[in-house]
């Protein structure tokens, strides 16, 4: 059992080691948790204690059951219970006379804005849960959204929870075929999207990346399409494709009964990267993941009603479904979304939003917290900062410096810091201090949330001793918890489950794939990816589904893809390339790598660095030893290469290496 710090000092600790921080009692004093007991109570009552988390939401019927784990690890949370998501995070604010409340503040890219209240919301929500009805959509129908962040797209996430229809939203800056795959795998047949975005400033098409997709699919797909661009880029649309505009403008004013799911109907399908080149379909379902959601959010982001709360994510991942859509709407509060990027059109954009939109929480990456720092303090200290209350960090350990940076310039000083662990796979934080009861300690992310029990173990499964690294593991359910994986039950099992769990003993272990250790105090302090998932950026990737992309390329006779540490806590792609005999000159390759990786998964998964080498390091038996690739990108002393069948090719490597980063190739 994980011992946990409740909120009292590590006694062999002074109390005033400089690494630690309280948090300020002006923050304590308002803040939704403050009494330490709260561990002690969820241990003791779990798993009852997430009756806690499901009182947070209106049910059509109450649930049953709070947990059945007979099908474990398929467990079934607050069974029995009915209740739809888009009620709860519009309707039930309405009845509560709050229809006036802003919900969403979305501030566009070129400075543009627009307040949507509840009712706002409520009524667009209903057109278009009435346009999705007069298209065909029926329950269970997984309707796929590719949308940039422009307000249709959590209209549209609820429009589809409201009629029960599962949605699977792609990040807008996936590519067309990584659109195709995600559709083809859950077979859906309906489609919203847009003709295109700004990206810096200049017109971008996706529709025309649509169009690509489609073209690959069997099934038929009805799509809708929002004009974001307008002139800026006229489309033509095919039978089965429809205005947005027109079509909702058909359904003005209709209300549509939000319809009552099961607690464990999918709410939906989001897909992530795992080990290998396959993304899978991590279901979320509609009671367990929203309570869980509502929970964490009032609980770890001290969210209420009156605040207005910023995640500065996209939601297109796990992270802006969580935190932008379904838990602060849940709750009832204002939730601000940002189309654009941090330095456009300037470096100090999001403290000019967070100025005038008087946010009280602030959540983003690390990624973004070292990027605010290169650029300097000066940018912060342009504008009003003081309704900043809490900040929060995710996807990517912070390091120290960036914690101390974003503490003191961010939060001046004033503002706890939350840093939150967890994954698609978990629907909301797992670790973390709550704000009001523990001393942060930068650099790790905190205790297990209570009723959420950690472990870290070795390659066998057993605990380690305190500040010793091992596999992160979670050996207690919790509701938020993925349920299976889209594509079925045995990866699901496979991926997660079989390593370090004994069926035969009843004890279910949840392998999360990160590397972790636990110190004294029972904080958790993420070292990185045990698998071949790396994190760029905040994006997650598998080094396999580029590898692949780059294997594709002709001319190219073997591939390998690494992350390679970029600065504290960063990460980017290397890939290691040899080529054909006869293959074209090394610049036409290296384009061809670029442009199909961009095609087959984004923009976002282009390799830093590509390069190039006439063989890949291989043991006897011809395995590629990627873990000797990624030591020589991090420039770190070489393990043992005894097992290498051409040791010779790693002092080549690391010359290709140098010649690649000074650009002399
Ligand atoms: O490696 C961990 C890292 O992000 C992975 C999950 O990625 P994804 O499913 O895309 O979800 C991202 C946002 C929840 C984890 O396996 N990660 C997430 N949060 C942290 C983190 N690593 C260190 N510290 C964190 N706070």
């Amino acid at each position: 059992m994980v011992h946990r710090s409740g909120g009292t000092r590590d006694a062999s600790a002074p109390p005033d080691a400089p690494d630690r921080h309280s948090p300020p009692r002006s923050f304590v004093e308002q803040a939704n948790v403050t009494d330490d007991s709260i561990y002690e109570t969820f241990d003791e009552e779990w798993p009852d204690c997430w009756r806690r988390a499901a009182s947070l939401l209106s049910w059509d019927r109450p649930y049953e059951t709070v947990l059945e784990d007979d099908d474990a690890p398929f467990y079934r949370w607050f069974t029995g219970g009915t209740l739809n998501a888009s009620y709860n995070c519009l309707d039930r604010h309405l009845e509560a006379g709050r229809k006036n409340h802003a919900a969403i503040r979305w501030e566009g890219k070129h400075g543009e804005t627009k307040t949507y209240t509840y009712r706002d919301l409520y009524v667009r929500v209903n057109e278009l849960a009435a346009a999705l009805r007069g298209l065909g959509v029926e329950g269970d129908d997984v309707v796929t959204i590719y949308l940039p962040m422009i307000p249709e797209l959590p209209i549209a996430m609820l429009a589809c929870a409201r009629i029960g229809a599962p949605h699977s939203v792609v990040f807008a800056g996936l590519s067309a075929d990584a659109l195709a795959t995600r559709m083809d795998a859950a077979e859906s047949e309906y489609l919203i999207t847009c003709d295109g975005y700004y990206r810096r400033g200049n017109a971008f098409n996706q529709k025309s990346k649509v169009d690509n997709a489609l073209l690959s699919l069997e099934q038929d797909v009805t799509t809708a399409v929002v004009d974001r661009l307008g002139d800026d880029l006229p489309h033509v649309l095919a039978e089965t494709e429809f205005d947005y505009d027109e079509l909702v403008g058909e359904y003005r004013g209709e209300t549509v009964e939000p319809v009552s799911r099961d607690a464990e109907d999918m709410l939906f399908l989001m897909y992530t990267s795992g080990t290998t080149g396959r993304p899978k379909g991590v279901v979320h379902t509609t009671g367990g993941y929203l309570a869980y959601v509502a929970w964490t959010t009032r609980t770890v982001f001290d969210v209420e009603p009156a605040d207005t709360y910023w995640c500065a994510a996209d939601i297109g991942w796990i992270t802006g479904h969580s935190y932008i859509v379904y838990g602060p709407l849940a709750l009832g509060t204002t939730t601000v979304m940002y189309e654009g990027t941090p330095d456009y059109p300037d470096r100090d954009r999001l403290w000019e939003i967070v100025d005038r939109n008087a946010v009280d929480v602030f959540y983003t990456a690390p990624t973004a917290v070292r990027a605010f720092m290169k650029w300097g303090k000066e940018y912060p200290e342009k504008h009003d900062l003081s309704s900043l209350r809490l900040l929060g960090s995710v996807g990517e350990p912070i390091n120290p410096k960036a914690w101390e940076w974003y503490h003191e310039h961010i939060g001046g000083g004033e503002c706890p810091i939350v840093d939150t662990w967890w994954q698609t796979e978990t629907g909301g934080v797992t670790v973390s201090t709550l704000p009001g009861i523990g001393d942060m300690k930068p650099g790790a992310a905190g205790p297990p949330l209570p009723g959420i029990v950690t472990r870290v173990v070795d390659a066998d499964g057993n605990e380690v001793d305190p500040g010793e690294s091992g596999y992160l593991t979670l050996t207690r359910p919790w509701p938020g918890m993925a349920r299976t994986l889209y594509d079925g039950g045995d990866r699901f099992l496979d991926e997660y489950w079989r390593r370090f769990s004994d069926p035969d003993a009843g004890e279910w272990v949840y392998e999360s794939g990160d590397a972790a250790r636990v110190d004294e105090d029972g904080y958790v302090t993420l070292l990185g990816r045990v698998d071949d998932v790396i994190n760029v950026s905040g994006h997650r990737l598998s080094t396999m589904e580029i590898e692949s992309a780059v294997a594709a390329v002709t001319g190219v006779a073997e591939a390998a893809v690494v992350g390679r540490s970029s600065g504290p806590g960063g990460t980017e792609v290397y890939a290691y390339v040899s080529t054909e005999r006869d293959a074209d000159p090394e610049a036409e390759i290296r384009a061809a790598i670029e442009a199909n990786i961009e095609e087959s998964i984004g923009r976002l998964a282009r390799p830093e660095s590509i390069v190039f080498t006439p063989e890949l390091p291989k043991t006897r038996s011809g395995k590629i030893m990627r873990r000797l690739l990624e030591d020589v990108s991090n420039d770190e002393e070489l393990g043992d290469t005894s097992a290498l069948r051409n040791p010779e090719i790693v002092g080549e490597i690391q010359e290709a290496i140098r010649d690649e980063e000074t650009g002399d190739r």
